[in-house]
């Protein structure tokens, strides 16, 4: 079988067919995915109904795993799946929901923010895998939005502003602007913000994108109230429709993006009642996108 790819946005995001994700991959259906997923940014594979050891395969063509570990609350011992993949469902370690009051539950609800994978980590994540093992009857969508074509879509004024821009990026800044600020000083110091480039250049197509997130609470050498209106002016541009593509999850969907060329977010849903269980395997970059602060 070959593969063969059908765009689905004007901008990005493609729609994969020919593949079944668990059998080994021949080299040329690895490269046709990695050229996907340079052109298309967000690729979308339908009825791969795949174990975790097949989604960690699979995700071992296209580079080194990121451990799911300082991205969340939950203890080591405390976790559902491996510290290989990162544990986006609605369940709890023996696969009950979790209460509306739940911790855990309040700090994942960030995910409904505009984000890009380990922004918060000095080397962000490359690209993210999240496969679909239980969807709820309604709601639960996940939005992309294309970073690059937002970045072409600045006037040239703001293009020249942000060419040389730092961001200051923490776990505790998208989770405090949901009111969420309660951290333990062990969170603390795992959350310590990391510096990332406002604008980043793909190392292959050499195609500029806005590398925003809610994880963004300030802006080097700015005030942090200016900061934080003039991130959040970008992103209100960079997430205008014409640049998001809505995903409806079917049963055993495999949806691939590139964190350095997109932002997503998860749509609500009755997530007290009913159970949504996404499994995602993350690839680490290929490094920092700016210096750190000494110390
Ligand atoms: C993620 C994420 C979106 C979703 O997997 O990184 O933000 O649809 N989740 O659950
Ligand atoms: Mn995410």
């Amino acid at each position: 079988m070959t593969v063969s790819i059908r765009q689905l946005h004007p901008h990005f995001v493609g729609e994969v067919e020919g593949i079944d994700l668990r059998q080994p991959l021949a080299t040329a259906d690895v490269d046709a995915i990695d050229e996907g997923m340079d052109r298309y940014a967000v690729l979308i594979f339908h009825d791969q109904n795949i174990t975790d050891e097949q989604q960690l395969a699979f995700t071992r063509n296209f580079g080194e795993i990121e451990h799911a570990v300082g991205n969340s609350i939950t203890a080591s011992q405390g976790r559902r799946l491996g510290t290989e993949m990162a544990d986006l469902s609605n369940l709890a370690q023996r696969d009950q929901i979790f209460q509306r009051d739940d911790r855990r539950r309040l700090f994942d609800l960030a995910n409904r923010l505009w984000h890009s994978d380990s922004s918060f980590r000095v080397v962000p994540a490359k690209y993210s895998l999240l496969s679909a093992r239980a969807v709820p009857a309604h709601g639960g969508n996940t939005e992309f939005a294309d970073m690059r074509a937002a970045y072409d879509a600045l006037d040239d004024r703001t293009r020249a502003e942000v060419a040389d821009l730092v961001c200051e990026h923490s776990l505790m800044y998208s989770r405090g602007l949901l009111g969420f600020t309660e951290f333990t000083e062990e969170e603390r110091k795992t959350f310590t913000p990391v510096r990332q480039r406002l604008v980043r250049t793909h190392p292959v197509t050499g195609r500029k994108s806005l590398f925003l997130a809610s994880h963004a609470g300030g802006i080097v050498d700015w005030p942090m109230s200016e900061a934080r209106s003039y991130l959040r002016d970008l992103s209100e541009h960079a997430t205008q429709p014409e640049f998001v593509h809505v995903h409806q999850w079917r049963l055993h969907d495999l949806v691939i993006w590139d964190n350095r060329q997109t932002m997503h977010r998860v749509r609500r849903f009755d997530d007290v009642n009913e159970v949504r269980d996404m499994r995602r395997t993350t690839l680490i970059g290929d490094g920092p996108t700016a210096e750190q602060t000494p110390g």
